[in-house]
Order: structure tokens, then C-alpha cells, then sequence
């Protein structure tokens, strides 16, 4: 069957984050190719933006020469205005990710999360204007990259779009502030917007403060893994590639003002997910420590993904093979994650883990299988 697209081909896009993890492999798709798609990527390049993330796409001339590449703050309304007025869609992927760090200093959180969005919003707004002015032929589309993690604790059943948002960290809460404000733009303004909430997400290029990338690169050491509590919290697992494609399904395809769940279909405790990357690295269990909770750790996440189906949406990879892949990248790109676990890793790692290590206990062996 052939759906309706809503932006045309090949066309330019402005990637907001587009130096991150999500937003790197979204470029690399689409880039690589080779419809003749052009790109701007605006990226403040914060400690989890990283240029080698975009490397592949740079190495190569005729997908470089389709790539722009700015580095700012998607709070700046000077840059971005004049990016906005030549797309055909923004995708805002740029955010502050990590639910750690929002905990340590949650101010960053919602400079990008609230302000910056809402400087996007307003760049679409104004072009929105000339498109109705007849000065340009339609208003871009906006896609906001929005979390499951809007919906807080799960503890039974699956989410859907309608269900009441309860955010419980600093940084879920800024991510629904995001959204709310992107809905409110759709509602009042008549913005073209959709907005997509993702699960749990791992893969090749993650920075390694996350659970998979951390205890991967920190088991090829042969240290400890700093396992929360229990370490039965539930989170729904993507592979990146199927989040980056469902992103562009959504913006190619999705209903103006619509919001689409998009589940990993991999649910699984954090012990499960540990020890089946220590298969895969063939290291022991004995490696796991199990340390002091996360503060309002949420228990569950799990999202029900028939309206994206219902879309014509279906993720690819399933969760072993995505393990397998992420576990063979990081072992084979060692340089890649030593030098992002450098500059002020050690200051991060210390102040997220050094108390909690020092008071740690060896982890229960692992019945969850
Ligand atoms: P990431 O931290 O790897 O990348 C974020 C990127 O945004 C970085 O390149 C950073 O430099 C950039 N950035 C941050 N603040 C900026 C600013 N003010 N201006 C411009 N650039 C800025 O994150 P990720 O894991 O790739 O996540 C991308 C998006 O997907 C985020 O919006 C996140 O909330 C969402 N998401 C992530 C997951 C996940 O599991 N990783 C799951 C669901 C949704
Ligand atoms: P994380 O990758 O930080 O993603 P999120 O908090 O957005 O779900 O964490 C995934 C799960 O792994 C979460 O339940 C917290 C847990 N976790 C640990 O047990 N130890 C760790 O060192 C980290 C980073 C996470």
C-alpha cells in the first residue's frame, strides 16, 4: 500500500542533536541513501554530542556534500531562524538525556528541553506565516522526539497516546513540558507537528553514562557494574536503528498534531539485559555489584504501539540481535568510547558512583532467566 508522504523527496531537513546518539544514526540513514536528501544538523555539542558520530557520513564527498553541520545552541534564536526558513521539517532531537544527570543538576534539562523548544516553535511559527503569506510554498513539519519516560511508572499494562502524563524525574518532566508546549502550538497556532515517544534506546555510537554502553565498556575492563537496587526495574528495549526509522516514518507519514508510541517490543529487567551482555562478552556475573537506588527510580516503562502500526510501522530488529550487534561495535571501536570516557568522565563517574561502589554489595546470582 502506498501512504501519503508529507514532506518531499528529496528534501532538506534540520536535525536538531543530529551529533548525538539518535539523532547521528538518524543522519547516517537517511544520508546514506544517497536520494539526494540534504541536512543541516544544529548541535551544541555538549559532553554527549560528538563529531566522530558523524565521521562515516563526512569521510564520504557526496554525502558530506549534503550535510551542513552547525554547532549551536537550539536556544539561540539568531541561528535558528534562518535554518528554519529553508526546511522542509525540523527534527528536535537535541535534549539533555541522561535521568542521572538530571538528577545531579537538572537546570540544563529544562534550558533545552522548555527553551529551546519553544525557540523551534517559534522559528516554525514565523515561516508557517510566510507560507500562508504565499512566500513559501508549505510550512515546515516539527517532529519532537518525546520518551515513554512522560508517562512515569508503569506497573501494569501498556501505555497509550491519551493516558494522563506523569513525569517523575527532572528529566522526564522537562521532556512533557516539551511536549505539551509542542501540542499547545498545534492547538492555538495551527502548527504542522507530530511528536513520537520512544523506549528505552541502545545501539552502536551511545554514550557510555547508559546502562547497555556502561556495563559493556566497563566488563571489557573487567569492572565493576554498578547495578541499581533490585535490579528488576522493567524498561522496553529499541535498537537505535528502528528508533531512527520510525522518527522518519513519523515525519513522512504521521497525522498533524498526532502523538505515536514507539515500543522497543523487548521488555526485559535490567538483570535479564545485564546478563545477556555478559554472555555475549563472555565475562562473569561476579563483575555486577548491586548499589544504592537511583532516587524515584521508575519501576516499569511499557508502551502499547498499535496506532504506529496502525501507521504501517514494524521495528526490524529484534533484542539479541541488536545486543549482539551493539556488544560487537563497542568491542570493535574501543578508541571511540575511551576517548568519550575521558576530559571530565572521571569527575561524573566519581560523583555518580564513587560513594555508591564504596558501599556496594556483590549482586545476588542471577534467577531471572
Ligand atoms: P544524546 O544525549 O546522545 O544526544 C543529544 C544531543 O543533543 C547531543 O548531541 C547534544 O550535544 C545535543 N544537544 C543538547 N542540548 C542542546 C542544545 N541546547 N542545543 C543543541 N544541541 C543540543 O541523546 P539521545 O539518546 O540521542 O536522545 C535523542 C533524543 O531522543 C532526546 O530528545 C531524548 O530525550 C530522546 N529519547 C532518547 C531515548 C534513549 O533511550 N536514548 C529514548 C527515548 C527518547
Ligand atoms: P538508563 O540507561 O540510564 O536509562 P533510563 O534511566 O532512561 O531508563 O538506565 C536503564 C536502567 O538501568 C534503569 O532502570 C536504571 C538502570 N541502571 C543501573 O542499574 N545502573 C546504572 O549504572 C545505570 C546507568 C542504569
Amino acid at each position: 500500500m502506498t501512504r501519503p508522504e508529507r514532506i518531499r523527496r528529496p528534501g532538506r531537513l534540520l536535525v536538531t542533536g543530529g551529533a548525538g546518539f539518535i539523532g547521528s544514526a538518524f543522519v547516517r540513514d537517511i544520508l546514506g541513501r544517497r536520494d539526494g536528501t540534504e541536512i543541516t544538523v544544529i548541535d551544541k555539542l555538549t559532553y554527549a554530542g560528538n563529531r566522530a558520530n558523524l565521521a562515516a557520513v563526512e569521510a564520504d564527498p557526496e554525502q558530506a556534500a549534503r550535510l551542513q553541520f552547525v554547532q549551536a545552541d537550539i536556544a539561540d534564536p539568531a541561528v535558528v531562524g534562518p535554518l528554519v526558513r529553508t526546511a522542509d521539517a525540523v527534527v528536535n532531537f537535541a535534549a539533555e538525556s541522561h535521568v542521572d544527570r538530571s538528577i545531579l543538576d537538572p537546570e540544563a534539562f529544562l534550558r533545552t528541553g522548555v527553551i529551546g523548544v519553544h525557540v523551534l516553535l517559534e522559528a516554525c511559527r514565523a515561516e508557517a506565516e510566510r507560507a500562508r503569506a504565499g512566500e513559501r510554498a508549505a510550512a515546515p513539519r516539527f517532529v519532537q522526539v518525546s520518551t515513554d519516560e512522560v508517562y512515569g511508572s508503569v506497573d501494569a499494562g501498556h501505555s497509550t497516546e491519551s493516558d494522563v502524563l506523569a513525569p517523575r524525574s527532572p528529566y522526564s518532566a522537562a521532556k512533557a513540558a516539551g511536549e505539551l508546549l509542542v501540542q499547545s502550538y498545534f492547538v492555538t497556532y495551527g502548527l504542522d507537528v507530530v511528536t513520537t515517544r520512544g523506549s528505552n534506546t541502545y545501539g552502536p555510537y551511545q554514550h557510555p553514562e547508559k546502562l547497555i554502553p556502561l556495563f559493556v565498556t566497563n566488563a571489557l575492563e573487567d569492572r565493576p557494574l554498578p547495578l541499581y537496587g533490585d535490579g528488576m526495574q522493567r524498561r522496553d528495549w529499541l535498537y537505535v536503528a528502528d528508533h531512527a526509522g520510525a522518527v522518519e516514518w513519523v515525519m513522512r507519514h504521521g497525522t498533524a498534531g498526532e502523538t505515536y508510541n514507539v515500543p522497543g517490543e523487548a521488555e526485559l529487567p535490567n538483570r535479564e539485559v545485564v546478563r545477556r551482555l555478559l554472555d555475549r562478552l563472555g565475562k562473569p556475573w561476579s563483575l555486577v555489584r548491586q548499589v544504592e537506588d537511583r532516587p524515584g527510580h521508575d519501576r516499569r516503562y511499557a508502551m502499547d504501539g498499535s496506532r504506529l502500526h496502525a501507521l504501517g510501522w514494524r521495528n526490524r530488529v529484534g533484542f539479541d540481535e541488536g545486543l549482539a550487534a551493539t556488544v560487537d561495535w563497542f568491542r570493535a571501536n574501543e578508541a571511540w568510547w575511551r576517548a568519550v570516557k575521558s576530559d571530565d568522565w572521571d569527575a561524573y563517574y566519581e560523583r555518580q558512583y564513587g560513594a555508591r561502589l564504596a558501599t556496594s554489595q556483590a549482586a545476588a546470582a542471577n534467577d531471572t532467566a
